[in-house]
């Protein structure tokens, strides 16, 4: 039984005083979703991972939205896995589609990334989505195979189980203009096809998220979908009240 899964990416938005509004605020939805079985996270801005972590409850997971896979070293501006492990950070955000565009984020650096993550004892979100020119031209299964294929590459059966995968169209990611269920179950059912060539029995215990304008009026359809087993949400995310909608309408 694959627990249900509701993550924030916060994205480059919140002061770190925000933050910590925010994750005061979160205390009783996490003992909320506990108590429903609904596991709770945010992705924060590496500025804001510390002070969430510190004020949240403990069983919120708390996500960096990007890592580096060497451990130190000459890489300016990066951050690596001990630095986030030295603040209790478990969790990272890898392969986003904002980080495709505009950071050279390649499939083939994620999966360094994974096998890094992994290695730690860490669990990585790995994103895959098709854009709105390959969705027009069908390509979406296609796209997406060759992410999965590509991140997951070397990743024993084992390893994968507890890896979450989302899948992100990016046609839908902020545009209000979100997948329909039916699109997000195909998705995620052939995901899990893909998966299951590449890592074998882990991929019917790999949790696949949908993100792309969820918000607290939809949430509920998608996660209705058998091979949804959770979202991840930008924008509905920010705000604890909207957050809070999410979580109450999938109980
Ligand atoms: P929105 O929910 O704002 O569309 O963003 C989705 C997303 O990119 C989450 O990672």
């Amino acid at each position: 039984m694959r627990k249900k899964l509701l993550l924030g990416n916060w994205k480059m938005n919140k002061l770190a005083s925000e933050a910590k509004e925010f994750a005061i605020a979160s205390k009783p939805l996490v003992a909320l979703a506990k108590s429903n079985k609904i596991e709770l996270g945010v992705a924060p801005t590496y500025m804001s991972l510390a002070t969430v972590r510190k004020y949240s409850a403990k069983a919120m997971i708390v996500a960096a939205q990007n890592v580096h896979f060497e451990e130190k070293g000459a890489f300016t501006g990066e951050v690596s896995i001990p630095m986030l492990k030295e603040f209790k950070i478990n969790w990272v955000i890898l392969g986003h589609s904002e980080r495709r565009t505009y950071d050279n984020e390649t499939s083939e650096k994620c999966n360094a990334k994974m096998k890094a993550l992994i290695a730690n004892d860490m669990i990585p979100v790995y994103c895959c989505g098709e854009t709105l020119a390959q969705f027009e031209a069908g390509e979406t299964k296609a796209v997406v195979k060759e992410q999965i294929e590509k991140g997951f590459e070397g990743i024993s059966e084992e390893q994968a189980k507890k890896c979450v995968v989302a899948y992100e169209p990016i046609w839908s990611i902020g545009t209000g203009k979100n997948a329909s269920t039916e699109i997000a179950q195909d998705v995620c059912k052939y995901i899990r096809k893909v998966l299951k060539g590449v890592v074998g029995k882990a991929a019917s215990k790999i949790r696949i998220l949908y993100g792309g304008s969820v918000k607290p009026e939809n949430i509920k359809a998608y996660l209705s979908c058998p091979d949804v087993d959770g979202a991840l949400v930008g924008g509905a995310s920010l705000k604890i009240d909207s957050y809070e909608g999410l979580l109450k309408n999938i109980l």
